[in-house]
């Protein structure tokens, strides 16, 4: 075959060669003997120009080409050249002065959403309305409804190859550190959380819910003896709540292990896969981080090299030198966690941070107790720029208690009885923990919805696209 290249490679390493490459249509303009096409492909862009020669280009080429409508994906061949003034609106800053083009699939000659438009940012919108230039704002709903246009947008592009670098980044460390990969059902007796957030089916003719969490078969696999495992699945949460950071169907990476003497082991683990991820997108996913930018501007995260533990007390009492009125034993409302994100901040210079012993009261049934205190548990919550993105915490692994306080929690024993059994062998002492994929994200670029981090998101009013 041919030699293809792609649009991200096209630089002045090129000059007067002949390149062949696949790309969309993203704008043209000009007819006649003179026409100029933007050619994209993943988030990258190039100029190429068509220029009425004899034998090379003929006016029916321009023609034809000029008549291809946006978005249509097109084979092109040409000369690289690097021009003297260099091009401001596209990415490649070489172009490309065609000698063929082909068509390969046309797009409708009217989209329901211009990439153009959709790629725009903030102040770029209000500079053009400033101007008074015809500007269309592409709302949210328009965007998921035409989610596959709209995913088109080098910001976009560039969100989900980043997603793609943490789910990686989460399995290697994880494999290097002994854990396996395992994959528990999605279909369950009943709820994992307690809780009434779960979408109930029919299972064969019984009543069966999906998984709000891998947590209780990620712990029978703890009492099967593999000792350290992870999972990267489907969670589903029959939330009602429409808010800018919950879905009903998200991504979780959640990871399980033996604990020796303190669950500060876990917290160690989430310390350090953390903090190396972080300092692996700052490394490696430059392109990434500049091209959502351009979109979304946003401020670096701020992280320490080893991640600040606070205590919910100590947590509690920045809260009330601060003047906020909160309930020493209940849970952080939204508001209370931004609130001491910033204190946080303030203080200790971090963004990201591990808030523990929470009060037990407010954690799932199978947390753990402190051994010295238990009103409070071994258990935590970490957070970034304020905001909750892991919860974690080390597990009852002794039946009695664990069948007790289920009970106490109002949930019906009958629907975890086998999870419950599973501790009756021989169980391990415990614990781990569970990341919101999308929240990650959203987080680490300060995006303002979770809906731009899921690529088909799920909500109380969206099941479609
Ligand atoms: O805090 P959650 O509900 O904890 C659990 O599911 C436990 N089984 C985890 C554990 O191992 N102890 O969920 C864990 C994380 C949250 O911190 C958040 O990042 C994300 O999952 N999450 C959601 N993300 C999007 N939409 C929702 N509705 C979410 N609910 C939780």
């Amino acid at each position: 075959g041919r030699q293809w290249t792609e649009v991200g490679k096209l630089d002045s390493g090129f000059e007067a060669q002949t390149v062949l490459f696949r790309g969309r249509l993203q704008a043209k303009r000009g007819k006649g003997k003179l026409a100029f096409l933007v050619v994209r492909e993943r988030g990258f862009t190039v100029q190429c120009v068509l220029n009425v020669k004899p034998d090379v280009v003929s006016p029916q080429m321009v023609k034809y080409a000029t008549a291809l409508s946006t978005e249509s994906i097109i084979d092109i061949e040409g000369v690289v050249s690097v021009p003297k003034v260099p091009i401001e609106s596209t990415t490649q800053k070489v172009e490309v002065h065609v000698t063929k083009i082909y068509s390969i699939s046309n797009a409708e000659p009217v989209l329901p959403v211009n990439i153009d438009d959709a790629a725009r940012s903030e102040t770029e919108i209000v500079k053009a309305e400033q101007a008074g230039e015809p500007v269309i704002r592409v709302n949210q709903d328009t965007r998921l409804n035409n989610r596959v246009l709209d995913l088109r947008t080098p910001a976009n592009q560039a969100i989900f190859r980043l997603q793609s670098e943490v789910g990686m980044f989460f399995e290697q460390y994880l494999r290097a550190k002994d854990f396996i990969a395992l994959h528990t059902p999605k279909l369950m007796p009943g709820s994992s959380e307690g809780g009434s957030a779960v979408f109930k089916l029919d299972y064969m003719g019984t009543p069966a819910c999906l998984a709000q969490s891998p947590q209780l078969h990620k712990q029978m696999a703890i009492c099967a003896d593999f000792g350290r495992v992870y999972e990267i699945g489907p969670v589903f949460r029959a939330e009602r709540s429409f808010t800018h950071r919950h879905l009903c169907e998200f991504v979780g990476l959640d990871v399980e292990m033996e604990i020796k003497e303190h669950y500060s082991e876990v917290m160690d683990i989430v310390d350090e896969l953390f903090v190396s991820m972080f300092d692996s997108i700052n490394k490696n996913s430059q392109k990434q981080l500049e091209a959502i930018n351009r979109q979304y501007p946003f401020k670096p995260l701020k992280y320490l090299p080893r991640t600040l533990r606070l205590t919910f007390e100590e947590g509690i009492k920045m809260l009330e030198e601060a003047g906020v009125n909160v309930d020493p034993l209940g849970d952080l409302n939204t508001e209370n966690e931004r609130k001491l994100g910033e204190l946080v901040k303030e203080k200790y210079d971090t963004e990201f941070y591990i808030l523990h012993r929470y009060p037990l009261a407010v954690r799932p049934f199978y947390t753990m107790p402190c051994y010295d205190n238990p009103t409070y548990s071994n258990s935590f919550d970490v957070f970034i720029r304020g905001e909750e993105i892991i919860s974690g915490a080390q597990r009852v692994h002794e039946p009695q208690l664990l069948e007790k306080r289920a009970r106490e929690l109002g949930i019906d024993v009958k629907t975890i009885s086998t999870y419950i059994d599973a501790f009756r062998y021989g169980a391990p002492p415990h614990g781990g923990f569970g990341v919101g994929l999308e929240r990650v994200v959203m987080l680490f670029c300060a995006l303002n919805n979770i809906r731009k981090t899921s690529l088909f998101p799920r909500d109380p009013n969206r099941l479609a696209p």
